[in-house]
């Protein structure tokens, strides 16, 4: 099936990409359409990835942050579209701490909503690789090597929330959103690494929160819809968490550019709910 298909070459390309990080840490002397600096790393993950998902029978557009426009693959009307954030959090490449593959595999044409996901997951290239899938209603990790994958079992998002971790500087946070942090912290430890997928899955392991919200300076906040926070919401909610964008699930999102950003946060059901009813409507 093609959705099995999409993560075998997502799993498979993994031990390579890790592996031509080393070679490829200096800065590409590009940017991309979100106005992000691209080290080699970016564009070569990307460029590795399109080949390969390009090539599968019914994935018919492949939208990309690197990418400006949506790459139309196959000339099927219906078909699977592929979302993917090649390498999520690059600037963490520099100083040596982690980064991901984030993508979602959604049922149309892309931009759609966050309800046309019927798939997603994530690659996290931490002390070892591994690979988060959503799909069917149930999240699997696996233990990614060169010669293949190992299930580690069934994911879920513990109840009782311990970690939390925000995008954007304080200054910038609305008053709002700061109280709502300000109590969140008595009561939960900070974790943010500036990945979303490392952060993410602490909040996956341990329970919590993650966000990058919106700010003064930019109200969209910095991650984005297609790639970033509508796949990892369809992980956390099918894992039995919640998502959010300030007033309703991060999967009724329905962005209309394909590098559209909005508000993005995860996590233990309790504590996005504080959240929701927190922050205005
Ligand atoms: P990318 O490297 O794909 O552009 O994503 C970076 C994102 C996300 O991974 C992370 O949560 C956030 O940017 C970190 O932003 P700050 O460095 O502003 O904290
Ligand atoms: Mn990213
Ligand atoms: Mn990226």
């Amino acid at each position: 099936m093609v959705v099995d298909s999409v993560f075998d070459v997502v799993a498979d390309a993994a031990p390579e990409i890790r592996e031509g990080l080393p070679e490829r840490r200096a800065k590409a002397a590009t940017e991309n359409v979100s106005g992000d600096e691209q080290l080699e790393a970016d564009v070569w993950a990307d460029d590795v990835l399109f080949e390969r998902l390009a090539d599968l029978d019914g994935v018919n557009w492949y939208a990309s942050e690197e990418r400006e426009d949506v790459e139309v693959v196959g000339d099927a009307d219906d078909g699977y579209a592929v979302a993917i954030d090649p390498l999520d959090g690059s600037s963490n490449v520099k100083s040596n701490n982690p980064c991901g593959t984030v993508l979602g595999v959604y049922d149309e044409a892309v931009p759609a909503s966050g309800r046309s996901l019927v798939a997603a997951g994530f690659v996290l290239y931490g002390p070892i690789t591994t690979m988060t899938v959503a799909r069917d209603g149930d999240v699997t990790e696996y233990l990614v090597e060169a010669d293949g994958r190992t299930d580690l079992g069934n994911v879920e998002v513990p109840d009782d929330p311990v970690v939390y971790g925000f995008g954007g500087r304080v200054p910038d946070w609305t008053e709002e959103f700061e109280s709502y942090v300000r109590d969140v912290e008595d009561d939960l430890k900070l974790r943010y690494g500036g990945a979303m997928i490392a952060d993410v899955n602490q909040v996956l392991t341990y329970g919590g929160v993650f966000g990058y919200p919106g700010l003064q300076s930019r109200p969209e906040g910095k991650l984005r819809a297609l790639f970033e926070s509508m796949p990892i919401a369809y992980v956390v909610e099918q894992a039995g968490g919640a998502s959010t964008d300030g007033s309703q699930s991060l999967l009724d999102v329905d962005p209309d550019d394909v590098h559209e950003r909005t508000p993005t946060f995860v996590g233990t059901q309790s504590v996005v709910d504080d959240l929701e009813a927190a922050l205005p409507d």
